[in-house]
């Protein structure tokens, strides 16, 4: 049993959330912690995994608690002076407080809640609603910073999943949030959007070291195969076709899980492998390293600006996030 996090991203309309419920649903189908969480910009992930408009809309959204977030992340963390100089990328350091998949903590208390599943429940964590402020390139306020705290402060342990549903917009690659993964599957249509999306993110992906799969979706045949093949090579890793299993669920209709086509759990199937397979290349000393670069990109970009202090300051230089680590705070 491996303990892993995994975004799926894409173009819209591409099936991130279709896929991420139905990954999430096999998931708790196997009884495995899950913390699920919606980062995409159309927040549809609580009513794919089941839930009707009313108890959609009720979810807190992380970005509304921000401050909550970040002063209990923050601790006693000396070099952390306040949670208003704490921005997205501030890593933690000696008295910063940790995440864990299947603890109760404050976080969770404020912004998860619980879905029941068939097999087991799973936490469900929304952003909230995205506006116009979000897209732009002022950081200060981002949804998905939220995300991208709680993700370096989280030490996941084993047999444990944390699943994004993520927009591959222009805020994660500046913030660093795309290289928060263990990996990260790029849903694509077999279109030339959808292909684009993916040479995007491997461009970006590069030298961080980001593990991508591309998951074929809406496929309908040879020719829709060969395209992907041929633009993807390697880097497919399954592909998925119109599921009437689905279909029924968006008419409020859900079938029993394992009712879902055969073809379809097994492409379930080989996602959780292909995720499982990444735990041996796991390095949270660079993982660690990606997290105060990132920092240091921002600081310098806006965050010092925006707070009036030297966030590099914030960067504890004997601190690696690990498993093995207990909470100080
Ligand atoms: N494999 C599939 N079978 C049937 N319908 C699908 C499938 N994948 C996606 N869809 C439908 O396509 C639409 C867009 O999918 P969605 O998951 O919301 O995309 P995204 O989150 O990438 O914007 C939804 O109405 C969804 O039900
Ligand atoms: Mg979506």
């Amino acid at each position: 049993m491996v303990n892993m996090k995994i975004a799926f991203v894409g173009k819209g309309g591409s099936g991130k959330t279709t896929l991420s419920s139905l990954f999430i649903r096999h998931l708790a189908a196997t009884a495995a912690p899950v913390v699920a969480v919606d980062a995409d910009i159309n927040q549809h992930l609580g009513a794919a995994l089941g839930l009707d408009e009313a108890e959609a809309a009720g979810l807190p959204a992380m970005g509304e608690r921000l401050g909550l977030i970040k002063d209990y992340l923050r601790g006693s963390n000396p070099r952390i002076a306040s949670a208003d100089t704490m921005i997205k990328t501030t890593p933690p350091g000696e008295g910063s407080r940790l995440l864990r998949v299947r603890e109760s903590n404050p976080v969770y208390e404020a912004c998860a809640r619980t879905v029941e599943l068939d097999g087991g429940a799973v936490r469900l964590m929304v952003t909230g609603p995205f506006t116009d402020a979000d897209l732009g390139v002022a950081c200060y306020h981002s949804k998905t910073g939220a995300v991208e705290l709680c993700l370096n402060h989280l030490v996941d342990g084993p047999g444990e999943y944390v699943v994004v549903d993520m927009t591959a917009g222009s805020d994660s690659f500046a913030s660093g949030m795309f290289t928060r993964f263990d990996i990260t599957f790029l849903v694509a249509e077999p279109t030339r959007k959808g292909v684009s999306v993916y040479r995007q993110y491997k461009e970006y992906a590069r030298d961080f070291g980001v593990a991508l799969k591309v998951v074929g979706n809406k496929v309908q045949g040879q020719d829709d195969l060969d395209f992907l093949r041929a633009e993807v090579g390697e880097d497919l890793l399954v592909t998925v076709g119109h599921s009437n299993w689905v279909r029924a669920m968006e008419k409020g209709r859900p079938p029993r899980f394992e009712l879902l086509e055969d073809a379809n759990h097994r492409a379930l199937r080989t996602l959780q492998s292909a995720a499982d397979a990444t735990y041996e290349l796991r390095d949270w000393e660079s993982y660690t390293r990606q997290m105060v670069h990132f920092h240091l990109k921002n600081a310098g970009n806006w965050g010092n600006e925006r707070t009036g202090t030297d966030l590099a300051a914030q960067v504890d230089p004997g601190f690696v996030l690990s498993e093995g680590l207990v909470a100080t705070a």
